[in-house]
C-alpha cells in the first residue's frame, strides 16, 4: 500500500503516522500562566535532540477538532519555564487522566492525584512521582503551521536533572533496567521497557565492521540465516581464519550425518550457526560456517 500524504484525512494522517513512528517517549510537562495556575500535561511528540547544549523538544499540536491550541503552549509563550518529568510504568494511568481536557485554570496535579514538589530553578513545580525530572528554561516556540494538527515545537534547555536513587546503580549511573518507561504507541497502545523486553547490541565503535556485502558469498545467501544474523556476523574486523583447535561434537555429527548430501549439510551448518548466534556466539557461530 502506498500512502500519499497531502490527500489523506488528518485522522488517517494521526492513524499511520502515529503506528508507525512508534515508540515515542512520554514527556509530562508542568507549566504555570503568569497568574500563576499550574498545567500538568504529557506530550509523546517527545525526544532528546541535543547533549551540549542539553535539549530536548516536544510538541503540544494545534486540536484536530478545532484548530485552537493547548493550555500547555499558551503557558509557555507567557512563561517561558517547563518542567520535564519522565513518565515511568507506576505513574501511566494518573498520567493519562491528566491528559483529560480539564478547562484553563484546572490543576492537573490534583485531578490526576500527582505531588507538586517545588521546582530549585524555575516556576513550575516538579512531579514528585516522577523518578527523572529536568527543570528547563524554553529557548524557542516553532509553529509548523496554522492548521489543525500543525505541532509547535517546544524547544527547552535542560538546566538541572533530578534523578531518584531508586533507580541508580553503585557507581550513581542510571541502570537502564530499573527505570521501567513506557511509551506511546498508535491508539491507545503503550509498552513498557522492563528487563524482560530489553535487550543489549554491542556497539560497531571504531573499527569498521566487513558488512554484509562482504561476507562469503554462501553466508550472505543462506535460506537459514536471518538479516539480524548477517547484522552479527558482518561486525566482524574480518573475515576470521579457520580456528584448528575449534572441535565442536555437533559439527562432528553433522558432517557424518549429512557427508552424502551436502546441500542438507550446509542448511543444518546453518540452523546451528543461528543457534549460536541467537545465544550471541558469534566466534563460534564463524567456525562453524567456515568449516563448510
Ligand atoms: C501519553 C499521551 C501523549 C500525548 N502526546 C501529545 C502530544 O505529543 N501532543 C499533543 O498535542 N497532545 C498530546 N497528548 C494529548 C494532550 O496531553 C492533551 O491534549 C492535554 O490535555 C493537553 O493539555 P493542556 O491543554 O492542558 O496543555 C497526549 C496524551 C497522552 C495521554
Amino acid at each position: 500500500m502506498i500512502l500519499d500524504l497531502a490527500n489523506m484525512s488528518n485522522l488517517e494522517r494521526q492513524h499511520y503516522l502515529q503506528h508507525s513512528i512508534a515508540p515515542r517517549p512520554v514527556c509530562f510537562a508542568s507549566t504555570i500562566d503568569k497568574d500563576g495556575n499550574i498545567n500538568l500535561s504529557p506530550f509523546s511528540f517527545f525526544n532528546l535532540f541535543s547533549i551540549n547544549p542539553p535539549i530536548v523538544i516536544f510538541s503540544p499540536s494545534r486540536r484536530l477538532r478545532d484548530n485552537t491550541t493547548k493550555h500547555t503552549l499558551q503557558n509557555v509563550h507567557e512563561v517561558p519555564e517547563v518542567v520535564i518529568n519522565i513518565v515511568d510504568y507506576d505513574m501511566i494511568h494518573q498520567t493519562s487522566l491528566a491528559s483529560c481536557e480539564y478547562p484553563k485554570g484546572i490543576n492537573e496535579f490534583i485531578k490526576a492525584g500527582f505531588t507538586q514538589e517545588p521546582a530549585t530553578l524555575v516556576r513550575p513545580p516538579m512531579v514528585k512521582e516522577s523518578k527523572v525530572k529536568m527543570e528547563c528554561r524554553v529557548i524557542e516556540i516553532k509553529p509548523l503551521g496554522q492548521e489543525a494538527g500543525a505541532g509547535n515545537l517546544v524547544l527547552c534547555e535542560i538546566m538541572r536533572m533530578h534523578v531518584d536513587e531508586s533507580i541508580l546503580d553503585k557507581n550513581n549511573k542510571i541502570d537502564q533496567r530499573k527505570l521501567h518507561h513506557i511509551a506511546r504507541l498508535g491508539g491507545d497502545w503503550y509498552c513498557v521497557v522492563n528487563e524482560k523486553n530489553i535487550f543489549m547490541v554491542e556497539k560497531p565503535n571504531t573499527q569498521l565492521g566487513i558488512g554484509v556485502d562482504a561476507l562469503p558469498e554462501h553466508i550472505r545467501n543462506s535460506k537459514v540465516l536471518s538479516g539480524n544474523d548477517l547484522g552479527k556476523l558482518a561486525n566482524v574486523q574480518s573475515v576470521p581464519d579457520i580456528d584448528p583447535s575449534f572441535q565442536d561434537d555437533k559439527v562432528k555429527n553433522i558432517f557424518q550425518y549429512y557427508s552424502i548430501n551436502p546441500e542438507e549439510m550446509e542448511n543444518e551448518l546453518h540452523v546451528y550457526a543461528k543457534e549460536l548466534l541467537d545465544k550471541n556466539l558469534v566466534k563460534e557461530a564463524w567456525q562453524v560456517l567456515l568449516n563448510f
